[in-house]
């Protein structure tokens, strides 16, 4: 079991991690400007969402609320199941709430687009969302995006909370998986 060593050499970088960094500073400030006026209430996206969420509201310098919802998403590379089961719901009411939606990657917006229907139908005021990384070319669900970190080319990416397999959510810069390590064994 050699799961926690060579991590790196198993990813090229795709953004840096000043460059993640960076943006995230200017992410923080937007969503300040956009939300001085009210409470909001930022909803993370589990568990891709815990990376990029921790270190954003570090730069959202108003109040803010934070919850999270995890919703049943697809195993493995390039099976989209359907993303239609909440497994850990929010422990906050959000009739009248000024709800951002935090996402690690929106990706077909499969996932997205099920918990914005599901959000919507419990009254919020407002409800939009707010990724670090879009896939817009795999795009098969619209998707309203308000916050977006970076828009990426149509590779399987780790890292900053994404994952493979569970793996390389630690890895503080957002990865391309080199081909050689899809699925292979862990043992
Ligand atoms: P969707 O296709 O937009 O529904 O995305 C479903 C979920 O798949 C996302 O929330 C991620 O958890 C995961 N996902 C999609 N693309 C990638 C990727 O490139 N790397 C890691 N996870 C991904
Ligand atoms: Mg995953």
């Amino acid at each position: 079991m050699n799961a926690g060593r060579g991590q790196e050499s198993a990813v090229e970088v795709l953004i840096t991690r000043e460059a993640v960094e960076r943006r995230i500073d200017e992410m923080g400030k937007e969503i300040a400007a956009a939300y001085r006026d009210c409470l909001p209430l930022l909803v993370g996206v589990l568990k891709g969402c815990a990376i990029f969420m921790s270190d954003l509201v570090k730069k959202i310098e108003i109040p803010l609320e934070m919850d999270f919802i995890s919703v049943m998403s697809y195993v493995g590379v390039q099976s989209p199941g359907g993303a239609a089961r909440i497994t850990k719901d929010l422990d906050t009411v959000i009739e009248g709430r000024d709800v951002l939606l935090v996402e690690g990657i929106v990706d077909t917006g499969m996932t997205a687009g099920y918990i914005l229907r599901n959000l919507q139908a419990r009254g919020p005021r407002s409800l939009r969302v707010c990724t670090l990384l879009d896939k817009e070319v795999r795009r098969i669900v619209r998707i309203p995006i308000s916050f977006r970190g970076f828009n990426i080319p149509d590779k399987f990416v780790v890292g900053y909370g994404l994952d493979y397999r569970q793996l390389y959510r630690n890895l503080p810069y957002v990865g391309v998986l080199k081909d050689e390590m899809i699925g292979l064994d862990r043992s």
